[in-house]
């Protein structure tokens, strides 16, 4: 019999929120499959003839990269605008809504988009005849990044037993964390969460009050500190997170910005505060709130890790959105 839970129709991809237990279980059990596909280095040919767009408005490696390679490795072809917000039509004006039209009159099949201003990506589903993927839009949400977070999490035992999770770093301006409690959220949905959250963050930095007013109402366990080595030492997981300097507009914020960020840096010396079997994983990039150090420990995940379930994930969206059938017989 198979693994795979109830098939459902996904079209858009827009926030963490919109998606049921049971959607996120089919997208892992899919994402499983091309991880072992991948792994015996096997060619999918599921999505041969289709082309996907991918609109980056803002700077980005691992997701425009980790979706090339999806659409590549899934045998589909993609046309990409990197640096679109200077080089397409955007730095004249054109609304993000008039060039998901456009771009769906030449017969895409889907449109991945990262754009900087919150909101951009929903507001171009709302009249997009293709499917759209928000690939992050701006200081608001990173769906994709939420899936493959919380499935690196489970794949690495977090359902298990209770378990501690510190974020730790930029929380305000962060959209990975916000999107990552959301997700948290939508999973354990009606259901006891094992996932206690610590969120610890240099206080001009703390987590917005909106995910906190809804973890509280989904009775999601969570505490809010500064202090990073209490945290650590307590953490099952810890997910580092980079100062997000590029959505700071005022000099004197950065400035001061870059003063606190000292104190969330994770580096060697923390090591022989961490339990032995907890996991270190960071969406990337990193400046020099993760030391490169630390990368040789076995304890960090993140890199090639959680980078590679990012392309998984990907595999598993484009397949689930584009070939519900090939789902559907699994
Ligand atoms: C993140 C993002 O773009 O929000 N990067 C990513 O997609 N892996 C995190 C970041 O930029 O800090």
């Amino acid at each position: 019999m198979s693994s795979i839970p109830d098939v459902f129709p996904l079209r858009h991809i827009l926030s963490a929120s919109q998606f049921t237990r049971e959607q996120i279980e089919t997208i892992f059990a899919v994402t499983d499959q091309m991880r072992q596909a991948r792994d015996k280095r096997q060619a999918l040919d599921l999505l041969s003839g289709r082309v996907i767009s991918l609109m980056f408005y803002e700077p980005s490696t691992r997701t425009s990269q980790s979706f090339q390679y999806a659409v590549t490795h899934l045998g589909a072809r993609f046309v990409g605008s990197k640096n679109a917000g200077e080089f397409s039509s955007a730095a004249k004006g054109e609304t993000v809504e008039d060039t998901v039209r456009t771009i769906a009159s030449y017969d895409a099949d889907l449109m991945v988009m990262r754009h900087k201003v919150l909101g951009s990506v929903a507001k171009a589903a709302e009249v997009s005849p293709i499917p759209i993927i928000n690939a992050g839009d701006g200081p608001g949400e990173h769906p994709t990044q939420a899936l493959l977070d919380l499935y690196t999490l489970l794949r690495l035992g977090a359902d298990r037993e209770e378990t501690t999770l510190v974020l730790n770093g930029d929380l305000k301006y962060g959209r990975t964390v916000r999107s990552l409690c959301r997700i948290i959220i939508r999973y354990w949905h009606g259901a006891p969460c094992p996932i206690r959250l610590v969120l610890c963050a240099p206080d001009a930095f703390r987590m917005n009050n909106d995910i906190l007013a809804e973890l509280r109402r989904a009775e999601i366990s969570f505490e809010e500190t500064a202090d990073m080595e209490g945290a650590l030492r307590r953490a099952d997981f810890f997910y580092q997170t980079r100062l997000q300097l590029e959505r700071l507009t005022d000099e004197e914020e950065k400035r001061r910005a870059n003063l606190v960020a000292t104190d969330f840096r994770l580096d060697d010396r923390h090591l022989a505060l961490m339990r032995p079997s907890a996991s270190i994983l960071h969406p990337l990039p990193r400046v020099n709130e993760l030391s490169p150090e630390l990368d040789a420990d076995p304890r960090a995940k993140y890199l090639p890790y959680q980078t590679r379930n990012g392309m998984l994930v990907r595999m598993a969206l484009l397949t689930m959105i584009l070939r519900p059938d090939y789902v559907a017989q699994l």
